[in-house]
């Protein structure tokens, strides 16, 4: 309760103080941050996917300066020959003003990608958004093979949508729970539901010849029954990668890593980290204690 109560104020605290733990689940401001960031994620042996924070544009001016920020980063990453692609929401790139807006400027990105031999994933929005993205994906796909696409275990169509998406030809499939509150109608609502969609859409995808998977979860009932999965149906470590967020389940991450499992962190940046952080913490309460009680510890140590 108190938790919920403290997330619920957040949005009222200063900027500084979310800063304070903010730090932990964002590579910092600029694109040096997130070179620096992913430089040391690739010599800790993972890939990185950079994210320019942001997502709602509603002009113009705000996609031209998300595209620009893209572009620097996938000249910046190639520059310095960084494992690392790029993640991308099309509600960044302008979906939800004009769609027209969004497929030319994801457009942009593949070609500048494609030409670097980088990777572009399409991030999954809510479900108001979940067919015009697919829609998307599969033009770009049509004529870019370094794109990928979302799929999110909490929703009651994703079995359907990967099997449609297996019969179009080879996709590149991020799987992740899902981190947007759904209607019960079309999203299964309870942890254990959602997991065991996880679980099935996994196996789905692994039987499958025309996939390529991200595992991207930090949940180690998940984590575990994907590594029995891959080691019962014998994939390749060229057929999937583990896929986690920035400063979060680190000790689980580097025994991935330790194992030999190939492991992609996601790593965000930008000004607009402020609205990133209130959704990790309204994602995960748990973390508000953390910042309370560290609150108090500097406020009587005078250290972060
Ligand atoms: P769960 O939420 O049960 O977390 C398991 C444990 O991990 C927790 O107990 C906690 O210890 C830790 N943990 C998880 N999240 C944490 C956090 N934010 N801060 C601190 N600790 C945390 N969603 C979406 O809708 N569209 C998308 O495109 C993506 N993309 C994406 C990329 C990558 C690389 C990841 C890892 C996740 C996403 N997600 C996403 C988010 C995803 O849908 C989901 O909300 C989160 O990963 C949390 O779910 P878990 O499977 O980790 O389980």
């Amino acid at each position: 309760m108190l938790q919920r109560a403290i997330v619920a104020a957040m949005p009222l605290l200063p900027r500084p103080l979310v800063w304070r733990f903010s730090q932990r689940y964002i590579a910092g401001t600029s694109l040096d941050d997130a070179y620096r960031v992913a430089r040391q994620l690739n010599e800790a042996g993972c890939s990185a996917t950079i994210d320019v924070l942001g997502e709602d544009s509603t002009s113009a001016a705000q996609v031209d300066e998300a595209v620009e920020l893209y572009l620097a980063a996938i000249d910046g990453t190639s520059t310095r020959a960084l494992d690392c692609g790029i993640s991308v929401k099309l509600s960044e790139l302008g979906l939800r003003f004009d769609a027209s807006c969004a497929r030319d400027a994801l457009r942009r990105l593949l070609r500048a990608a494609s030409d670097n031999g980088l990777f572009v994933r399409i991030d999954m929005e809510d479900s108001s958004v979940t067919d015009v993205t697919l829609d998307i994906y599969r033009e770009a796909r049509a004529d870019y093979d370094n794109v990928g696409i979302v799929i999110q275990s909490c929703l009651r169509r994703s079995t359907a949508d990967v099997s449609a998406l297996m019969r179009d030809g080879f996709t590149d499939v991020r799987l992740c729970k899902g981190i947007y509150i759904e209607p019960a109608a079309i999203a299964y609502t309870t942890a254990d539901d959602i997991r065991q969609s996880f679980r099935d859409l996994l196996v789905q995808l692994l039987e499958s010849d025309n996939s390529r998977v991200g595992i991207a979860t930090h949940d180690p009932m998940l984590v575990e029954h994907a590594r029995q999965s891959l080691r019962a149906l014998a994939i390749p470590r060229t057929a999937y990668e583990f896929q986690m967020l920035l400063g979060v389940a680190g000790t689980l991450r580097r025994q991935l890593v330790d194992a030999g499992h190939p492991l992609r962190v996601y790593v965000p940046f930008g000004e607009r980290w402020f609205a990133y952080s209130m959704r990790r913490l309204r994602e995960n309460p748990n973390i508000a204690g953390h910042i309370l009680r560290n609150l108090f510890r500097s406020a009587f140590t005078g250290t972060n």
